[in-house]
Order: structure tokens, then C-alpha cells, then sequence
């Protein structure tokens, strides 16, 4: 249940709203926007707000400047998006919230929106500053988050800003929480998990409270060969986080426990060099290269997967299943994202790179949903507590 103040218990009209969102959007050598998947998510709570008769002004980071300016760090890029996607002006202001920024707000008729330049700029941001927050606070009569990919970050504009004024949720927020907080809660079963990608040391918490709730719990990606020398298996040159093999077997061991089915590779696409271009072999897990590298799920691996997914009511995948940034070995985790979007499960990808394939793909609208939130969604999944949520004011 989201028991948090939400944009609707706010009367608007009139009034000027902070709002902090998360358009840190990848951008290419050329500054432009690769991905507007977080600016496209916020448009329902901007159209609300405007709709409402709000005054808007925009906070946002974009990337790590380091409190500096650093003007390939700029939001210009997000701003002629928005304009695009909104069809109205959007001002983006020279400055965070300095004299600029104050002068184009009090110049501001309903429905006007103002955005300010990348917030971490000023080091008062990451530095959580009060007096920082104090002068973003005092830009506005309301402070609203919808900022679901930044609120792991306990920084001035996503948690201080709140303690001055009235505060509350955006609709994207609102949604997230509500998505990946019902799915673990009360998830339609056989519910089926797939977590790739690097590294173990990463995904402990996420892997640990999913084996907590999940049916089936699927491995992939680098982090599998860790699990697998866990179990004594060769793995050959792969990467191993040697400091690990333990926890790797507790988690093995508590998911036999809980009678969840923990499904390690049988297979894999081994190489003798991390190339893009390696020559590759297909090898079992127990006939392993001794000088070999996995670079992917192998053929019987992906038919494994997709078996368990074609069954699921409810499917919840996180991170890569091989190093699918070299498209020789993204046959896994392109097999296992199609399979996932055709399954008639309720199906949730948590954000990062997971979401990246999907799109690529062009297999969103095949998704319930994919989240906008990486590093927040695995923390909220986790049952880590989101600095950005606990300082929303509760529902009075
Ligand atoms: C993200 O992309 O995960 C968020 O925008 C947070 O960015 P950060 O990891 O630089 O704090």
C-alpha cells in the first residue's frame, strides 16, 4: 500500500511545485539522447501538473559533474526533448537555482515550466547542504519527488529540500512503488526470477530476498561462474569473485532451505580471450575448458530458461545473461528477453541494462513494465530503505 502524499491530495492551481526528476538519460559522443525512456515516464505527471494550473520548475541531474560545471553535463539536450514531447516551452535557466533560475520563476503564469540546470553542479547536491536545499525550497510552495531512479541518493533536491516544504509523490514514483512493491508482496505463482550480469557482490541483497519470495531463481551472466565454482565446479579462466564462494553457497543453500529451485548454466559460449570477436565454443558446464572464458548461456541453458519462463504468472528479470555488450554473445539474453515478452505472465524488468536490451529489441510494449529505476529498483526490491521515499510526508 502506497501510504505516501501524492500530487492528488495537493490543491495546484496556482501554485509552484519543485519538482525533482530523474532525466540522467544516456547521451552519445555527440550529446545526444540515446534512450528518453525517464523524460517519456515523467510526461503523465507533467501533464497532471499542468492540467492543474501548476507553475513547474524542474530540477534534475544529468551524469556525475562533481559539484562543477561542466558544460558536456548540461541539460540542453533534455530540455529540447521535452519541448518536443510536451509541444510548449520549456526555459532552461543558466544557473542552479542562482539569480537566473529566481528571476524566470517569479516571471511564471500557470502552467509555465521552468527547468534549471544539472542540480549536481552545485556541490551542495551531493553534499545533501541545507542551506542548498533551504534556496531550492524557496523557489517553491510544493515539493514534489518523481525522481523513482535517483531516490537511493540521500542528496539536497531528493530528501533535505523536503523538511521545507509540504511534500509529496509523482505519478511515476507512485507507480514504481506500487509495481515492484505488489509484485513481491503477492505475486501470481509459479513466479519465476532471472538475475544476471557482473558481479555477485552486487545482487547479494536483490538475489537473497528474491530466493525470500520467488518459485524459481535463475543465474546468469559472469556472476554464474561464481555460483558454479561454489559448487565445485571447474570454470575454467572466468571470473570468479574468489571473496565470495561462500556467501554464493549460503544462497544456494537457503534457497534449497526455502525449497526454491536455484538453476545454475548447464551450459555456455567459452572462448579463450574476452574479445568481441573470439572465436567461440559451446561446452557444457562439466566438460568446462580448463583455459576457458564463459561469455554466454549456451543453447540448453536458454531452452532451460525459457522453459521455466514459459510457465510463470509472474517473472522478474535483472542484468545481463552474458556480455551482451558484444553482440556475439547476446544471444542469451536476447533469447531470454524475447521469451519473457511473449510469455502471458505478468512480467517486470528492474531497469539498467535489462531494460537497455529490451528496448533494443523494441519489446517494451510487450512488458508490463520495465522500470526507470537501475541501482533504486534493486535497493527498493531489496527491501533497502529509499532516502528520497522516507522524506515524502505519509498520507495525513
Ligand atoms: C541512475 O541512473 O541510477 C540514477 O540517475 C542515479 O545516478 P547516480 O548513480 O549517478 O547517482
Amino acid at each position: 500500500m502506497f501510504n505516501k502524499q501524492t500530487l492528488r491530495d495537493f490543491d495546484l492551481k496556482g501554485k509552484k511545485v519543485l519538482l525533482r526528476v530523474d532525466f540522467n538519460v544516456p547521451l552519445n559522443s555527440n550529446l545526444q539522447i540515446t534512450n528518453d525512456k525517464r523524460i517519456r515516464e515523467t510526461l503523465p505527471t507533467l501533464n497532471y501538473l499542468i492540467e492543474q494550473g501548476a507553475k513547474i520548475i524542474i530540477v534534475s541531474h544529468l551524469g556525475r559533474p562533481e559539484g562543477k560545471v561542466k558544460p558536456e553535463f548540461s541539460l540542453k539536450p533534455v530540455a529540447e526533448r521535452l519541448r518536443e514531447l510536451l509541444k510548449r516551452p520549456v526555459i532552461l535557466t543558466g544557473d542552479v537555482a542562482g539569480p537566473e533560475t529566481f528571476k524566470f520563476v517569479r516571471a511564471m503564469k500557470d502552467g509555465d515550466i521552468v527547468m534549471m540546470e544539472n542540480v549536481r553542479f552545485d556541490p551542495g547536491e551531493e553534499e545533501n547542504d541545507t542551506e542548498f536545499a533551504k534556496k531550492l525550497a524557496s523557489l517553491a510552495d510544493i515539493y514534489c519527488n518523481d525522481a523513482f531512479g535517483t531516490m537511493h541518493r540521500a542528496h539536497a533536491s531528493t530528501t533535505k529540500v523536503a523538511e521545507f516544504l509540504p511534500s509529496c509523490a509523482g505519478l511515476l514514483v507512485e507507480k514504481e512503488l506500487e509495481v515492484l512493491g505488489s509484485a513481491l508482496e503477492n505475486p501470481k505463482r509459479p513466479f519465476v526470477v532471472i538475475v544476471g550480469g557482473a558481479k555477485v557482490k552486487d545482487k547479494i541483497g536483490l538475489i537473497s530476498r528474491l530466493i525470500e519470495v520467488a518459485d524459481v531463481v535463475m543465474i546468469g551472466g559472469a556472476m554464474a561462474y561464481t555460483f558454479l565454482r561454489a559448487q565445485g565446479n571447474n570454470v575454467g579462466k572466468s571470473i570468479v569473485e574468489k571473496d565470495k564462494l561462500q556467501l554464493a553457497r549460503l544462497l544456494i543453500e537457503k534457497a534449497e532451505k526455502q525449497n526454491v529451485k536455484f538453476v545454475l548454466p548447464v551450459d555456455h559460449v567459452v572462448t579463450g580471450e574476452f574479445n568481441f570477436s573470439a572465436e567461440s565454443v559451446i561446452t557444457s558446464t562439466k566438460k568446462f575448458p580448463r583455459t576457458g572464458i564463459g561469455m554466454d548461456i549456451g543453447p540448453k541453458t536458454i531452452k532451460l530458461f525459457t522453459h521455466y519462463i514459459s510457465r510463470a504468472k509472474t517473472i522478474f528479470w535483472n542484468g545481463p545473461l552474458g556480455v551482451s555488450e558484444f553482440q556475439k554473445f547476446a544471444k542469451g539474453t536476447n533469447e531470454v528477453a524475447m521469451a519473457i515478452a511473449n510469455s502471458k505472465a505478468y512480467t517486470i524488468v528492474g531497469g539498467g541494462d535489462s531494460a537497455k536490451s529490451i528496448e533494443q529489441l523494441n519489446l517494451q510494449n510487450k512488458i508490463n513494465h520495465v522500470s526507470t529505476g537501475g541501482g533504486a529498483a534493486l535497493k527498493l526490491i531489496e527491501g533497502v530503505p529509499l532516502p528520497g521515499l522516507q522524506a515524502i510526508s505519509e498520507k495525513l
